[in-house]
């Protein structure tokens, strides 16, 4: 589904939208969101709102600095998000420091990654995917 958010507002609907959708089947691993798109499409931002729907009560900045964040959330089904940035990573290995293959088992952790074109021989194949796109200004393309 192709939407267009033409505002910071119209982005945090599109991530209540995808909050709401979140696959409530049984799950032995954790979910895994590949965000995909360009510098400033909007990762961070989607990111930062779903962080806000989940309740995350820690500051939301984006990890470019720190590779990967945590923050405490209240779902039914997931007790963390697990926000990654994998710009500067510049092979897997060093997200395989980070006890990636711990995060990865654990079906309570919700994790979006920014810049999974960097990693992805260590995601799961059939990760879900979200492909963000620069439109103009104050538009950008969600494809969820
Ligand atoms: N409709 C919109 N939805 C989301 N962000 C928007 C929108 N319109 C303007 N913006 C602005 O675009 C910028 C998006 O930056 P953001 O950090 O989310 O991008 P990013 O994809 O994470 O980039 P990077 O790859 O550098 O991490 C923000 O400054 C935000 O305010
Ligand atoms: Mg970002």
């Amino acid at each position: 589904m192709r939407l267009i958010s033409k505002s910071l507002e119209n982005t945090e609907e599109i991530a209540k939208d995808f909050v709401e959708k979140l696959s409530f089947g049984v799950h032995e691993n954790a979910c895994v969101v590949g965000l995909y798109g360009d510098l400033g499409s909007g990762k961070t931002t989607f990111t930062k709102s779903v962080a806000k729907i989940l309740g995350a009560k820690e500051n939301i900045t984006s990890p470019t600095f720190v590779i990967e964040k945590i923050y405490n959330i209240s779902h039914l089904f997931f007790t963390k998000l697990i926000h990654i940035d994998a710009y500067r990573l510049e092979s897997a290995e060093e997200l395989q420091k980070l006890s990636w293959a711990e995060t990865l088992a654990n079906a309570k952790n919700l994790i979006l990654i920014e810049w999974p074109e960097n990693v992805l021989e260590i995601l799961p194949e059939n990760h879900m995917k979200i492909n963000f796109k620069f439109v103009s200004e104050n538009e950008r393309e969600i494809e969820i």
